[in-house]
């Protein structure tokens, strides 16, 4: 390996350093992240790694955020928020697998219906992300080889991600946005696999839709999204924490309030409901895959959904996953190549980020 440049190892050191502080760095999971964080930080201050896509939100100024201040009138049961419907063709997925005589066929064609979907199902489902050995062409093959489950995850990410398509911007970009979500999905999916927990596409899903409340918040209640980030920076506290101090309830709670107005599963609403207090979750194991998979999506800084800091780890949580820390490093390499190729797949054009 050359020789390091101490100044920019420093620099590595620091900024790492500085986004895990509300971290145990003495845990060892802590420990070896945050190593690998470094060299990934340092390789991407020394421009020798493309593939880093710092995204962090920036510190927000009086001249950017131009939003008048006024009452923002809210309840959590979603009546004076109108929240946003999914697009019909996932309710028609959704009666489909509620009659058990629906083939194949009857998704393909429900499929087939919107082209710009069905194209991105194919290109997802040739991709590394999928790893097939065999190329699948047409949209009926493509249901029978990844099952409607993980169907219907799929057409539930991207029907997400056509709802929420424009947000004000004065907060993260969308293309920032969705990257630190894909990247949560992508590492949480594998993180399942390893472990053999069954149907791990749900966790590619639970991981897409993990901060859709910040989506919610800043869409919905910009003035609180505005007061909330700028108490962030003042206290330099985790945004989660400064959303409770002005809305009462953080975004996950937003999130999964969300999830149960669109009647997802009690699953997936608990999987993102209870993202940063796995503790309180009623599938602890399942949610605990989801709550360290966006500790390392935060470590390694691939996009933002607005976070400046890494949060803690859950020492209760961890023990449903205990992964062999060797493990991190191939982890790192997969969600590298993976996350740039789901992203560029599932997200609409205006939407891409310049690199991942
Ligand atoms: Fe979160
Ligand atoms: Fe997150």
């Amino acid at each position: 390996m050359a020789e390091m440049d101490a100044a920019i190892l420093k620099k590595a050191e620091e900024r790492t350093q500085n986004r895990f502080r509300y971290t145990d760095k003495d845990h060892i999971v802590i420990e070896e992240l945050v190593r690998l964080c470094v060299s990934r930080e340092y390789a991407a201050l020394s421009g020798e790694n493309d593939a880093v896509y710092f995204a962090g939100p920036s510190k927000p100024e009086d001249n950017v955020i131009h939003l008048e201040q006024k009452d923002e009138p809210f309840d959590l049961a979603g009546k004076k928020i109108m929240l946003p419907s999914l697009p019909i063709i996932f309710t028609q997925i959704v009666s489909l697998m509620g009659n058990s005589n629906s083939s194949a066929n009857d998704f393909a064609e429900v499929i087939r219906m919107d082209p710009p979907l069905a194209a991105r199902l194919l290109k997802l489902v040739n991709s590394s992300f999928y790893g097939l050995r065999h190329r699948v062409d047409t949209v009926s093959s493509a249901v029978s080889v990844v099952g409607t489950k993980a169907l219907y995850s799929l057409v539930l990410s991207m029907s997400v991600i056509k709802t929420f398509k424009d947000i004000p911007e004065n907060f993260v970009t969308l293309p920032s946005f969705w990257s630190h979500s894909i990247a949560c999905g992508v590492i949480a999916k594998r993180i399942a696999e390893y472990k053999k927990i069954p149907e791990t596409e749900r966790f590619f899903v639970a991981g897409l839709l993990h901060d859709i409340g910040r989506l919610v918040i800043f869409n919905y209640l910009p003035f609180r999204a505005k007061e909330a980030f700028e108490m962030s920076w003042e206290n330099d506290e985790p945004l989660h924490q400064s959303e409770k101090k002005v809305l009462e309830h953080d975004h996950a709670k937003f999130g999964g309030l969300l999830l149960k107005f669109w009647k997802l599963s009690d699953i997936l609403v608990d999987m993102v409901m209870f993202h940063h207090l796995p503790g309180r979750a009623r599938h602890r194991k399942e949610v605990s895959v989801i709550h360290f998979a966006d500790i390392i999506t935060n470590g390694m800084q691939i996009g933002s959904s607005g976070e400046r800091f890494v949060p803690p780890l859950n020492f209760d949580a961890w023990k449903y996953i205990e992964l062999p820390v060797q493990y991190f490093e191939k982890l790192f390499e997969i969600v590298g190549k993976e996350v740039s190729e789901v992203t560029r797949i599932i997200t609409p054009s205006k939407n891409k980020p310049g690199k991942i």
